[in-house]
């Protein structure tokens, strides 16, 4: 069997761990770079190209394309899809997922439960817009953020009006939602591979910051999750057409219940990329081999599929 990773960094923690762990399972796996990767089409065939190299056909490919290359980066991922191979992460679920307002109006198409949010261009109705959010403080989002930049809380009007003015200058659409004030700088990381959570962790954000990235200095604790909050992460891969997959999940009280009501969880985002160094030290669990497991069974599945 051979595998390809799309990654422009081989040296990354998550890519020598998922290289060291497809030579475990004995499997061949080539690292790509998505930049180096030239397009061909003619009409009958479409090939990828690194230099004079036509690549090889692989049994199973994993993008893992970062933020900043996105676009250049799916148009790889389309075209290896173009040419029948298999990929874990298909292009369309990746740009669904990276879009945040994109990936909310999926899941709440779908029922599932997410916090209230408001994507809005014109300053018309911004009232009505936080009121719609449960009022002040409010939390802003760029759309394509990640690693917690681009996330902001805004407790004022006047600041909200001024920031808003800002960003839009700067051309970013921004969105608006609802503070998730009692789940007190804490959210989970559901780590989905195929159907199943085989890794999560409890993120706590440092002293005085809300956001509890890793990247943000948030400290991660291993956390056996109730059952609901695993059916929500797996679904909500599932729903945005994800193999594999980062899921931030925050509690919050349903509507409309008061201090007494219980926390319901509800999907933040979905992350096609997840980084899993925080989560593997935090669980001592080996979710690259669970990674490169579920891609030689899904390969062996479709060459089987291929045959029939
Ligand atoms: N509505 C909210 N209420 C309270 N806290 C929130 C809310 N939205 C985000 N946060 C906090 O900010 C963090 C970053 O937000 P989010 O996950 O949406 O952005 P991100 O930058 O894309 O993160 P990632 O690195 O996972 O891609 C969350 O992990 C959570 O701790
Ligand atoms: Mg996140």
């Amino acid at each position: 069997m051979r595998f390809a990773i799309l990654s422009r960094n081989k040296n990354l923690h998550s890519i020598r761990r998922l290289l060291q762990e497809a030579r475990t399972l004995g499997v061949e796996c080539d690292i790509i770079n998505p930049l180096d990767c030239q397009l061909v089409v003619d009409g009958r065939n479409s090939c990828v190209q690194v230099g004079n190299l036509i690549l090889p056909r692989y049994d199973a490919i994993l993008p893992r394309i970062g933020a900043s290359i996105t676009e250049y980066g799916l148009a790889v991922v389309r075209h290896f899809e173009a040419t029948g191979s298999f990929v874990i992460n298909p292009s369309s679920a990746i740009w669904e997922s990276r879009d945040k307002m994109a990936c909310l109006q999926k899941l709440s198409q779908a029922g599932l439960p997410v916090p209230a949010s408001v994507l809005a261009r014109s300053p018309r109705g911004l009232r009505t817009a936080v009121q719609t959010v449960k009022g002040l403080p409010v939390v802003l989002k760029v759309i394509q953020g990640t690693q917690g930049v681009g996330v902001m809380l805004v407790h004022t009007a006047i600041t909200l009006g001024s920031v808003l003015d800002t960003l839009r200058g700067l051309e970013q659409d921004v969105l608006m939602q609802q503070f998730m004030a009692e789940a007190g700088g804490r959210d989970y990381r559901a780590f989905v591979v195929g159907d199943r959570v085989v890794a999560a962790m409890m993120r706590t954000a440092p002293e005085g910051e809300f956001r509890s990235n890793i990247h943000r200095g948030g400290e991660g604790t291993l956390v056996k999750l109730p059952k609901s909050f695993l059916n929500l992460a797996v679904k909500a891969t599932k729903t945005v057409g994800l193999r594999v997959a980062g899921v931030d999940i925050i509690t919050g009280k349903a509507d409309g219940k008061g201090k007494k009501a219980k926390l319901k969880p509800m999907v933040l985002e979905i992350n096609s990329s997840p980084g899993f160094e925080g989560i593997e030290k935090a669980t001592g669990l080996n979710i690259a081999h669970e990674i490169v497991e579920y891609m030689a069974k899904e390969a062996q599945k479709t060459k089987n599929r291929k045959r029939r």
